[in-house]
């Protein structure tokens, strides 16, 4: 974690899952990391500035035109002394105030006075976050490169159910590290994509490439995936004119040209990054994530004793699954990846079930076939229609022809509907 000596300011804005943010100040305060935090004036409903204090350690900041804060330090010095600013729960009215320039509370200053980095959390009720003037909003800031982590689907306060749900304090404490790590590209500019190609317009989240789950500081569990299939589709997919958001876990290929490339390491790194880069209009998930992550890592390196040292494993979770089930923020088509030993396309019909996407890739990596870190592939196209094999060739050639079958199916994909539902619930 990129967390320890670094210095966080922390935007509480007013909605109720304000006091999931206590949990994030102690978790950031645990991984060695300097927090202050600014409290709006309606965040003070939700939370008191003396639980932020105590857990902080330091002042907590909420009035523009404080004469003794001013004294002390002052609102751009506020902004910039920190290596990142981090608004959560991001309320639809802060998204509106950032997006539109506002400088009209302590808050508000502080986003449009900064020269770092800010990441959002937002949470709301689904209508506000799928009202037109919130989305607007939200493509207006991640275009100005600000950086997002959820909101997730979830029971909310409010009886409903959908996005709109803040991201857990864990998901948020990955995305913090992403940002810190400086795996954040800002998006490219529309100039430096190519014109014309049949995904013109459309924005495409592609993952590529293994995680690495550690086991101390040094050790890590690995897979065989290189990677090279996913960046092939990536680099195909912005010649077809896509604005592309690659999220590749450790791989020794350089970053496709014209594609906004995050590196990450870990799945739960690589679910943030995703979640972050919602929404899209395509997803493919050609990532090889590992099932499972040490539960218990080491923080210094195991040393070689009398015994081996034991670990337990826990279920790293489904990216290809919670991408599929998003609600409203599922893209047209989702895409996954089946790499197989046997039965592979028996178990690439399970997989387009059980996780609810729209096309499986099936692929044969047992041993002879010669897939894993080769530069050819022989796939099948899996989907509810049909079985469309490929012959065997060189995995560009076969990520030119999915990106175009893809872009051949997308218009005839449902808009993704949002999801209601009644239910009860503790927080948005
Ligand atoms: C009980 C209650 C809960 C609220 N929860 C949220 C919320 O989760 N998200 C949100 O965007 N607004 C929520 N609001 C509305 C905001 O508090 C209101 O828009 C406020 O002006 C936001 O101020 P701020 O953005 O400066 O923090 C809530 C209001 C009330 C009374």
């Amino acid at each position: 974690m990129a967390l320890a000596g670094k210095r966080i300011l922390i935007i509480i804005g007013g909605g109720i899952a304000a006091y999931k943010v206590l949990e994030l100040i102690r978790r950031l305060r645990e991984a060695g990391t300097e927090v202050r935090v600014v409290m709006t004036a309606a965040a003070k409903h939700f939370v008191t500035e003396l639980s932020v204090a105590s857990l902080t350690g330091s002042k907590v900041f909420s009035d523009l035109f404080s004469l003794t804060d001013e004294a002390e330090m002052g609102h751009i010095q506020l902004s910039r002394n920190t290596d990142l600013l981090v608004v959560a729960p991001a309320t639809a009215d802060l998204l509106a105030r950032m997006a539109h320039g506002l400088a009209n509370d302590l808050a508000s200053t502080l986003l449009l006075a900064t020269d770092k980095k800010i990441l959002v959390a937002p949470a709301m009720n689904l209508r506000m976050w799928l009202a037109p003037a919130t989305q607007r909003n939200v493509r207006t800031l991640k275009n100005d490169g600000v950086l997002f982590v959820g909101p997730e689907d979830g029971d909310m306060a409010c009886g409903e159910y959908g996005p709109g749900r803040m991201s857990e304090p864990a998901n948020i404490l990955a995305a913090i590290d992403q940002a810190l790590k400086g795996n954040t590209a800002l998006p490219l500019p529309p100039a430096l994509r190519r014109e014309g190609g049949a995904l013109m317009g459309k924005r495409v989240i592609i993952t590529s490439g293994p995680t690495h789950e550690p086991i101390d500081p040094v050790r890590y569990i690995a897979n065989r995936s290189s990677g090279k299939q996913g960046h092939a589709l990536a680099a195909a997919a912005a010649a077809a004119g896509a604005e592309v958001i690659l999220i590749s876990g450790p791989v020794a290929l350089p970053d496709p040209d014209g594609v906004e490339t995050h590196r990450i390491e870990t799945a739960l790194e690589m679910r943030a990054a995703v979640e972050a880069a919602l929404p899209a209009d395509i997803f493919i998930g050609a990532a090889a994530v590992a099932d499972w992550r040490v539960a218990n890592t080491a923080e210094g390196k195991i040393k070689k004793g009398f015994r081996p040292p034991g670990f337990s494993l826990v279920e790293n979770p489904d990216i290809l699954a919670s991408v599929a089930r998003h609600g409203s923020m599922r893209p047209r088509l989702v895409v996954g990846f089946a790499a197989e030993t046997a039965d592979v396309l028996a178990h690439a019909r399970a997989k387009l079930e059980r996780k609810g996407c729209d096309i499986i890739v099936a692929n044969d990596v047992s041993a002879g076939s010669d897939v894993m870190g080769s530069d050819e592939n022989q796939i099948t196209i899996v989907t509810r229609a049909g079985l469309e094999p490929l012959p065997r060739l060189r995995k560009d050639e076969v990520a030119r022809r999915l990106i175009t079958r893809l872009a051949d199916l997308l218009p005839s994909m449902p808009e993704p509907a949002p999801m209601a539902k009644t239910g009860s619930g503790s927080d948005v």
